[in-house]
């Protein structure tokens, strides 16, 4: 075998693999917002090609009978979809727990209401920052962070949990402490303190992006102390960001082992950066049932497990733990998503993660590179905060 040769464990010995626990659907890449961390692959993909409604409501049934208990309604911005509440309603119908990934921008009361009797369990806000003009400025549009607020608002009014989550990067990484008072005040149950990783369009901006060692350590210190002060009020989650860890976290809980994407046009993917392995191959829902692409999918197939792995992984204790890291992350640094995540400091190229975290976390006076359609890689960098 080459050594980027997918491996292919023969029949005989495989066994299928329990139902993952949640489905994120990128229902559009379609987006209010331009934040220059977002997730979403370089190349969107069109509103032409977006699955139509009965094609998601198809795929919607497929995931509750085969047993996924979470569904993540995402994007781009899924409320950009006509048919959200449509698609909403009939998750709920089919049992699944519906949980709406939102920036919040361009929701009217009225639709938030229709998802609110449609049965929308759950909404997951985001947050640029504390301060308004830098918040607007992060995510290139004049006034969006005002509308936040009162959205969230009316989330509360409608009788629904919300959550905050707030991408940290160096352009907030000083405001933690704002970030998660601004979360208790909108009348946020948790907020996700969730460090920007370094993938799609974060990719491009890593080195306007990278907080330094000094700010991530403080950052870590103040969440301990706001957890004990607010105990009882609000749940903050946070974990130690990639570049700065010793150890890597479980990426997607292990690959094809608890969760899988499907992107706006249908094709289904082991995590949101599967994509940048461009050796495997996806299978589409328009093509296939989702129990078969979660069963035998070869992108699934591929990193599933521990069979795949190279050392020091195999001869590791938490190999079962955090299985290797993150695929992405590893082919990124490494040139092999076989190797551990570079991450762990039990990796050969662990050195190579951490200067390439100090050579980022300096100054620059170059502004983001914010995703938008049709916006190449290594274009020159633009500042837009639209109004
Ligand atoms: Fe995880 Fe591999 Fe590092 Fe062990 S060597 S901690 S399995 S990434
Ligand atoms: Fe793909 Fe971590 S983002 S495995």
């Amino acid at each position: 075998m080459n050594d980027m040769t997918v491996p292919n464990p023969s029949e005989a010995t495989r066994v299928a693999p329990p139902a993952p626990l949640g489905m994120l659907a990128e229902l559009t890449h379609r987006c209010p917002l331009s934040c220059p961390y977002c997730s979403n692959p370089v190349e969107l993909d069109k509103r032409s090609g977006e699955l139509d409604t009965e094609t998601w409501k198809r795929v919607f049934s497929e995931a509750a009978a085969m047993g996924v208990l979470h569904l993540h309604l995402s994007g781009g911005e899924p409320t950009a979809r006509k048919d959200i509440v449509e698609l909403t309603a009939h998750a709920v119908k089919v049992g699944l727990y519906t949980n709406l990934i939102t920036s919040g921008i361009g929701v009217q009361r009225e639709k938030l209401e229709e998802l609110a009797n449609a049965g929308l369990d759950h909404v997951q806000l985001s947050i640029q920052d504390a301060e308004s003009d830098n918040a607007d400025k992060i995510a290139g549009l004049k006034g969006a962070h005002e509308k936040k607020r009162i959205f969230a608002g009316w989330v509360l009014e409608l009788g629904m949990p919300l959550t905050i989550n707030a991408v940290i990067h160096r352009g907030n990484v000083d405001n933690i402490e704002a970030l998660v008072n601004m979360a208790l005040n909108f009348g946020a149950r948790r907020v996700e303190i969730a460090h920007s990783q370094y993938y799609g369009w974060a990719l491009e901006n890593r080195k306007t992006l990278m907080p330094t060692r000094e700010q991530v350590m403080k950052a870590a210190e103040t969440v301990e102390r706001l957890r004990e002060e607010l105990q009882g009020k609000l749940v903050i989650d946070a974990v130690v960001p990639d570049y700065y860890a010793r150890r890597p976290k479980p990426c997607v809980g292990g690959w094809g082992r608890q969760s899988l994407n499907v992107t706006p046009q249908g094709k289904v993917l082991p995590c949101h950066a599967a994509e940048t392995i461009t050796h495997l191959e996806f299978d589409y829902v328009t093509e296939k049932s989702l129990s078969e692409i979660w069963t035998n999918g070869s992108a699934f197939e591929a990193y599933r497990g521990t069979s795949w792995m190279k050392e020091p992984c195999t001869s590791c204790p938490r190999k079962e733990i955090d299985f290797g890291g993150c695929r992405c992350q590893a082919l990124a640094i490494t040139g092999d998503p076989r190797n551990a995540d570079p991450a762990c400091s039990l990796s050969p190229f662990h050195a190579k993660i951490t200067a390439l975290a100090i050579k980022d976390a300096r100054p620059t006076d170059e502004g983001y590179v914010y995703r938008r359609f049709g916006a190449k890689p290594g274009q020159a960098r633009v500042e837009i905060t639209r109004s």
